[in-house]
């Protein structure tokens, strides 16, 4: 059994993103695995001062919600990164949380990584932001295992009536 952290960064609280995460827990918790589910619009998360402070003690000099949710990461063996498409790639909370990896970038390899992806256009408009998030988190050492596109969806509620449905139950049941 394997335990997941769900990384959702929409503002939407329960909008596109936040729907298929809750749609892969159902499947992974279904399946006798645990998930937890950040949102990290909730969170206090900081700009990334450039200081580089962490890379002589390993930690960072802002006292914000990053700290927790670093050691979290660290310890998940799959992790979940949710993200709606703004102006075509990944919004600016996951950006800013991403930043905030640094003091830690050396230890955040060996994890089975899923991408979900909303946004009102269709697949190919999307993409980008799937090539920046594959390539991110291939370059910290894990593996991307599975990309549930949430295309075409723009209004709260919109994937509910689509396959990303499905897509998303199945790759938590998988995972
Ligand atoms: C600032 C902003 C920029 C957006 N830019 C794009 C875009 O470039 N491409 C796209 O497909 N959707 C874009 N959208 C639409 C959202 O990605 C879409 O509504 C998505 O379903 C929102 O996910 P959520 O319900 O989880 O918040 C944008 C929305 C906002 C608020």
């Amino acid at each position: 059994m394997k335990h997941a952290v769900i990384l959702s960064a929409s503002p939407r609280k329960n909008g596109n993103s936040d729907i298929l995460c809750h749609q892969f827990m159902k499947g992974a918790e279904e399946a006798g695995h645990t998930c937890e589910m950040i949102t990290l619009y909730e969170k206090k998360i900081r700009f990334c001062r450039a200081c580089y402070a962490c890379f002589r003690t390993g930690k960072c000099v802002l006292k914000d919600d990053m700290a927790e949710i670093l050691e979290k990461v660290q310890k998940a063996d799959v992790l979940v990164i949710a993200t709606p498409t703004y102006f075509l790639t990944m919004n600016g909370m996951l950006k800013t949380t991403i930043d905030r990896f640094l003091p830690k970038w050396q230890e955040l390899g060996g994890h089975d990584v899923y991408l979900i992806i909303t946004g009102h256009d269709s697949r190919e408009g999307l993409e980008l932001a799937e090539k920046e998030l594959s390539a991110i988190f291939r370059n910290l050492g894990n593996e991307i295992r599975g990309i549930i596109w949430g295309e075409n969806v723009w209004q709260k509620g919109e994937v509910l009536t689509t396959k990303a449905m499905e897509e998303a139950y199945q790759a938590g049941q998988q995972m």
